[in-house]
């Protein structure tokens, strides 16, 4: 980054005014650098939610929201879904760059020789109960990992760091799968080297001992499209919080445990599992007849009602990833001959009037990467408590490789935000008088 200009701010009581350097990046919005202002001025800044805060310097995604316009390392995503595969994006967003034929193949032995987890660990989920949330089970068993890695948690060593880099990414399919299956009572499936990536996780979630389980081209391309769309999206609140977790210097999978928390929320990852049970709620409730009834339930205050799957921090337009994840919802419903599944039906009709309506137009308010994701996800055989696990499953690369780029910058801190205090003065304890006698 390059200072461009100074800023200056200026107080009312007297206090010197500073000059704030200015700083560019390649694209994007400027930055003002406020990291001297509380020594200088005794004062903080206040941006609760982070609406105007850069919290990083990163090179690794960049999203224009006014454009609709999502970039890893600099490569449209559009470009990616059609022409790559998961692992060709794992290589680009935690290298720099996408792989040649034989780094290619490298990246993809490497990963697929770490697919298996420690035979522990399937005693570990004994103490699951079956109906548990799988997103429960996955922040456990993630967070665990970090007991069975003692030989790669120098986080100091770029080594160490790439070797738990490709252990994540290696094995978080395999415990999704059996985060499934486990709620499922079916025996859990060991990783297939010989399929890809996705072909190996469909087939750890939908096969059993019984019978050979060949995957569908069609679907397995479908799920790898799904992975690359979920990959990373800059400073989010998960990736937030992987690289809090990270600054104070925890170790790797406990940051990615962090990330998964804080993705299980409603209001991020957690809104396909919403966005879907939403669609079936109306779909139950008379389908599409219903929806000007819900529409006016969304745009009543009191209603606390959201439409799930709509609206984005960033994007105040169309979401790049809605559009490609509603092209793929096309392609696995016809693949499946279910052209006419209601639900896809519906929620293209719930698109067309909200994006007509001026509740939604003025407050900029499209659909985002979650509202088609749980359509085709459902399609695809995965059950809805699942659709954030494999949000999470397709995130720990843009997590790991986020984490990684705080951790090599020498000049990385713990993160540690101050606050206004608005609570009680200093006062004291009143103490009863003793009684006499
Ligand atoms: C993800 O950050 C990322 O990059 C996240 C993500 C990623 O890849 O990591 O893209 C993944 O989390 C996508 C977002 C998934 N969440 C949802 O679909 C849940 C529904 N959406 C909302 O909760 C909301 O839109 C947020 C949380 C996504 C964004 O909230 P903001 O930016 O804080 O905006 P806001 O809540 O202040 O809303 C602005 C206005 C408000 O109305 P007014 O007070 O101005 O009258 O828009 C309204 C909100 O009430 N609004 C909605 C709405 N989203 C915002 N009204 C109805 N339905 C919605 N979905």
């Amino acid at each position: 980054m390059k200072e461009q200009s100074k800023a200056t701010l200026s107080f009312p009581d007297g206090t010197a005014p500073i000059e704030l350097p200015i700083y560019s990046g390649t694209i994007g919005p400027q930055v003002i650098d406020i990291r001297k202002l509380y020594a200088q001025t005794d004062r903080f800044t206040f941006d609760p939610g982070f609406m105007s805060t850069a919290a990083c310097e990163s090179k690794i995604t960049y999203i224009d929201g006014d454009k609709g316009e999502l970039l890893y390392r600099g490569y449209p995503i559009e470009q990616l879904a059609e022409h790559c595969d998961y692992l060709q994006t794992c290589y680009l967003l935690l290298n720099g760059e996408l792989p040649d034929d034989e780094q290619r193949r490298d990246f993809e032995n490497r990963v697929t020789n770490h697919t298996m987890v420690h035979e522990q660990m399937t005693r570990f989920l004994q103490g699951f109960r079956r109906d548990a949330h799988p997103m429960a089970v996955l922040v456990g068993m993630v967070g665990a990992l970090s007991a069975f890695y003692h030989d790669s948690l120098d986080i100091s060593d770029p080594e160490h760091r790439f070797v738990s880099a490709i252990r994540l990414i290696a094995k978080m399919p395999t415990l999704v799968a059996m985060a499934y299956k486990y709620s499922m009572g079916q025996p859990f499936m060991y990783p297939l080297n010989r399929l890809s990536y996705s072909a190996n996780f469909m087939r750890m979630m939908f096969g059993t001992p019984c019978e050979d389980y060949e995957p569908n081209d069609v679907l397995v391309r479908a799920l790898d499209r799904i992975l690359i769309l979920h990959a990373d999206h800059e400073q989010n609140a998960s990736t937030s919080t992987v690289r809090l977790a990270g600054s104070s210097g925890a170790n790797p999978f406990a940051c990615i445990a962090a990330g998964i928390a804080t993705l299980w929320g409603p209001a991020h990852g957690g809104a396909n599992e919403a966005s879907l049970l939403m669609l079936r709620d109306i779909q139950r409730e008379g389908g599409v007849e219903r929806i000007g009834e819900f529409i006016a339930k969304v745009k009543d205050k009191h209603s606390n009602v959201k439409l799930m799957g709509f609206g984005h921090r960033v994007y105040k337009n169309y979401d790049p990833r809605a559009k490609l994840m509603r092209e793929t919802s096309h392609e696995v419903l016809g693949e499946l001959g279910l052209h006419d599944d209601p639900l896809f039906a519906l929620a293209m009709k719930l698109e067309k009037i909200a994006l007509e309506d001026d509740y939604f137009v003025q407050r900029k308010l499209y659909p985002n990467v979650d509202f088609y994701s749980g359509i085709v996800q459902k399609a695809l055989g995965i059950p809805t408590e699942m659709f954030t696990c494999i949000f999470a499953l397709a995130r720990t690369v843009g997590w790991i490789a986020q984490w990684g780029e705080m951790i090599a910058d020498p000049d990385q801190k713990i993160g540690r935000p101050r606050q206004l205090y608005t609570g009680h003065a200093r006062r004291d304890v009143r103490v009863p008088a003793k009684r006499k006698g």
